[in-house]
């Protein structure tokens, strides 16, 4: 999805510019370009393709501006072009915009000021706004103010989501911004400052950040910033420290960020675990003050999300209803927000969401909040805007994930959502002490045991070798091992492109066994005592039918005619896929090495999904 940098300071701004942008590659784009400031002029290079070719456009390189906007985009409106690409100017010459998110608006926008005589270069709703902030421009009272008044009244016309970037050689200190509805923060340096999308483009200049709220502007000079609310009444704001180590957000020796970010998980689990959880005392969350009384009037809990935080959500659904016996709900967020679900005050609706940003998980939870229910978020990314809609966050504290396929994002909130629900069920008293201490120990012992089988690649790559040319596969699970299924399935078809399919193991002979022939892959997973020998009973059907299977247990097979067996440590059901979904990320990261694939920017896909 879409990545903004700014820079203005003493520096030349483009260098900063393009390796920021090259830090917000992991959110997916096809073009990409700058806007510096120079010699009181704009100039505007910028192209569709990767950031680095950037660098091959004449003249770039002597540039000595320092103040400059810097954009990577994702199409939405018109096609990946030159002439689509962001920064996009208005017919003068006077105003460089980018913009991120969509101006739904964008037609009525452009009749109107067609119909004042300018003119488009574009397909895109973007190109709109430098026109519009143009016309105010032209039309306002011209003294120290008029460009930030002439950026609001251009804001209040836009209907839609949007962080916007302006600069102007007309006003050639300072950079103002405004958002809505997606995310963006100034870095404090000292005598610079910078601005960006994410957090991770600009962490190796500075700790020091203010996040933007909704329909807050900045105008950031190179020595201070003066913050205004919508109605431009300034406000002094508070800067955030934050505490991200910027070469956890680089590789780190690894090939891929995906590879990183799952050998990351014994880490990123004892961070999530922290010290809310600890053997023999009663779990507590610093950010949480849900009293007995709330909890025991809740009648219902929705665990809102998409993608895998939609799976790490029925993980949370399993360990809440077991633990406190309150009935919960999972939903894909694009589908909640449109089927009228029965919500009131005694509804508790718990929305996932690692980037915290996702358009459709924010829709689904400003929804919530409207119906009087109360709102809990589970995020990754400290201030981002799911956790200020909100009225709870619970962060992952899982460090930047980076790469597009979610892994240890997906364990944290595993792991977050059942010390949840241990905290309520001790809160409600719903379950005995002694079996939920049993949990925690074997939620303590998951780092360790994660190490165990990232010590154990060869058999995956082995099999990964053998199954990469597959056109099609299969996972099979029952129970939490199903939602396991699922997850190992999403991340094989976004980073392998290969066809697969999930489905709880008991469901397979009401119609999809149809599908298995000869030489078909088939990946199970047998965690839960309770359910692996019936599971055994459907893999044995798939068998019959010609299908190869892996199967990831924790039981001790024996004689079964599986063709491959990944042994994955013991534990408690409740957190199995933590331990069983590694083994599954690693075969997806494998299969798509062996084809050659960029596993870490998977083609059509964002890491950060801000529209809907
Ligand atoms: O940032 P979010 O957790 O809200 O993202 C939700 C999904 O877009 C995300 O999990 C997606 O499914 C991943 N690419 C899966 O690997």
């Amino acid at each position: 999805m879409c990545g903004i940098v700014g820079y203005i300071g003493n520096k030349k701004a483009t260098p900063i510019l393009i390796n920021g942008l090259l830090s917000l590659e992991y959110r997916g784009y096809d073009s990409a370009g700058i806007a510096v400031l120079e010699n009181n002029k704009i100039v505007v290079m910028k192209d569709k393709g990767r950031v680095n070719n950037l660098n091959n456009i004449d003249g770039i390189n002597n540039l000595n501006g320092t103040i400059g906007i810097a954009h990577t985009r994702w199409a939405t409106h018109g096609k990946p072009s030159k002439e689509n690409s962001h920064p996009h100017l208005d017919n003068s010459n006077s105003f460089a915009v980018v913009h991120n998110g969509i101006i739904e608006n964008y037609n009525e926008l452009r009749n109107f000021l067609t119909e004042k005589g300018y003119t488009f270069i574009s397909q895109t709703d973007t190109e709109v706004i430098p026109n519009l902030i143009h016309y105010y421009y032209k039309n306002g009272i011209k003294d120290e103010n008029v460009f930030l008044r002439a950026v609001k009244s251009a804001v209040d016309d836009l209907k839609g989501s949007y962080a916007i970037e302006v600069i102007s050689p007309l006003f050639p200190n300072r950079v103002i911004v405004v958002r809505k509805d997606s995310p963006l923060v100034i870095g404090k340096g000292e005598n610079e400052n910078y601005i960006a999308s994410d957090i991770p483009a600009i962490l190796s200049h500075t700790k020091n950040f203010y996040l933007l709220d909704d329909n807050e502007y900045a105008e950031i000079y190179t020595d201070h910033i003066n913050f205004y609310d919508s109605s431009l009444v300034s406000h002094s704001k508070a800067v955030k420290n934050i505490e991200w180590d910027a070469s956890a957000a680089e590789k780190d020796g690894f090939e891929d960020y995906m590879l990183k970010e799952i050998f990351e998980q014994p880490n990123s689990i004892r961070e999530t675990i922290g010290s809310r959880l600890k053997l023999n005392e009663l779990c507590s969350f610093d950010d949480l003050d849900l009293s007995k009384e709330y909890l025991q009037s809740i009648n219902k809990i929705y665990i809102v999300a998409c993608g895998t935080a939609m799976h790490a959500g029925l993980a949370g659904k399993n360990a809440i209803e077991k633990l406190c016996r309150i009935p919960v709900t999972v939903d894909i967020a694009s589908e909640f927000r449109y089927r009228d679900p029965i919500i009131d005050d005694k509804t508790l609706c718990i929305y996932i969401s690692q980037s915290g940003e996702t358009a459709d998980t924010i829709a689904a939870l400003k929804l919530a909040k409207t119906k009087g229910a109360k709102t809990l978020a589970v995020s990754n990314v400290i201030g981002s805007s799911i956790t200020r809609e909100a009225n709870y966050t619970i962060y992952t504290h899982a460090g930047p994930e980076i790469a597009v396929a979610s892994t240890k994002a997906y364990t944290s909130q595993v792991v977050l959502l059942v010390i949840l629900a241990i905290y309520f069920a001790e809160i409600l008293n719903s379950t005995p002490a002694n079996l939920l201490n049993d949990l925690k120990a074997d939620i303590l012992d998951l780092p360790v045991k994660i190490e165990t089988i990232l010590d154990q690649l060869e058999p995956i790559k082995d099999f990964a070798k053998k199954v990469y040319t597959q056109k099609d596969m299969f996972f099979l699970g029952r129970g939490t091992d199903y939602n396991v299924a699922l997850e190992g399935s999403l991340k094989l078809k976004e980073i392998s492109y290969i066809h697969s399919e999930a489905y709880s193991a008991g469901e397979l002979k009401h119609g999809p066994i149809a599908l298995i022939e000869n030489g078909i892959t088939v990946v199970s997973i047998l965690t839960d005592p309770s359910l692996v020998e019936k599971s055994i009973s459907n893999i044995q059907e798939v068998i019959t039918r010609g299908a190869k299977t892996l199967v990831i247990t924790n039981q001790n097979l024996t004689n079964k005619h599986f063709d491959f067996v990944i042994n994955i440590p013991n534990t408690n059901p409740l957190i199995s896929p933590i331990l069983s979904v590694v083994p599954l990320q690693l075969l997806a990261y494998y299969i798509s090495k062996n084809k050659g694939l960029d596993v870490d920017k998977p083609r059509n896909l964002a890491k950060s999904v801000t529209v809907e």
